[in-house]
């Protein structure tokens, strides 16, 4: 054995020392280039940040804690892209202030779910799943049907995220949200959200 071997062997300090060292190096070095790629950073061709409605539909995604049982992410393994279609790219999370992506999957992914069932389908089955799938266990949310959205607090939060977050929002487009998204109903708004989930790119299922 060398003698710097052994120096390093007999001594834990040091070698604690040694180890974070080569793992920080490792890990900046496989990291930082990914702030930036334009592939991780930049959004993906046809992704657009979400339109009003449904961007208060995303909200109520997350303020309902959907997220708790469903991921928003397909991993490149062939058993997830059989079932939910391509998977999941980099660019198509960039205006998803917070992301979604999440591990716990008591139902099914969502990423790609946008188009892969009828607004009514949708309707139905958030007021009561049973309705559609008798053996299912997720909650009904029959309240998202009687509450409406307001109009400015949408508009005041799309501010945010053009302010804050750099998100390419227009001031027309902020200041025509407010009218555009004013008394629809809750249940509109998640609706809008799931349809366009994952719609942004070409792939088959
Ligand atoms: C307690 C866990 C749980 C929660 C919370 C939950 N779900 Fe589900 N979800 C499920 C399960 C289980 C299924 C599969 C059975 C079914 O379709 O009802 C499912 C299915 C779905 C599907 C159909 C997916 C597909 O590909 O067939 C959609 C869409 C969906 N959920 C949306 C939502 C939304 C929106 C919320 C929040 C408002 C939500 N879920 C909250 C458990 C949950």
């Amino acid at each position: 054995m060398s003698k710097g071997h052994e120096v390093v062997e007999k001594n834990v300090g040091l070698m604690a020392v040694l180890i974070i060292a080569v793992l920080s190096v490792a890990g900046l070095v496989q990291i930082v280039p990914l702030f930036f790629a334009a592939e991780t950073t930049e959004p993906m061709e046809g992704v657009e940040p979400y339109a009003p409605l449904e961007f208060a539909g995303r909200d109520i995604y997350v303020r309902e804690g959907c997220y708790n049982c469903h991921s928003q992410m397909i991993r490149p393994f062939r058993a997830e892209t059989e079932r939910y279609g391509h998977y999941s790219l980099a660019g198509e999370f960039v205006y998803d202030r917070p992301f979604q992506w999440g591990s716990k999957r008591t139902g099914p992914d969502l990423a790609r779910v946008g188009d892969r069932y009828s607004d009514l389908w949708h309707e139905i089955h958030l007021l009561n799943p049973r309705d559609v799938l008798p053996d299912s266990n997720m909650p009904a949310y029959p309240w998202l049907a009687e509450r409406t959205l307001d109009g400015d607090d949408v508009a005041r939060r799309m501010r945010a995220q053009q302010r804050w977050l750099g998100v390419p929002y227009t001031d027309e487009q902020i200041q025509g949200a407010a009218a555009e998204v004013d008394g629809k109903t809750e249940m509109e708004a998640i609706i809008a959200y799931l349809q366009g989930l994952g719609t942004a790119i070409e792939h088959t299922r």
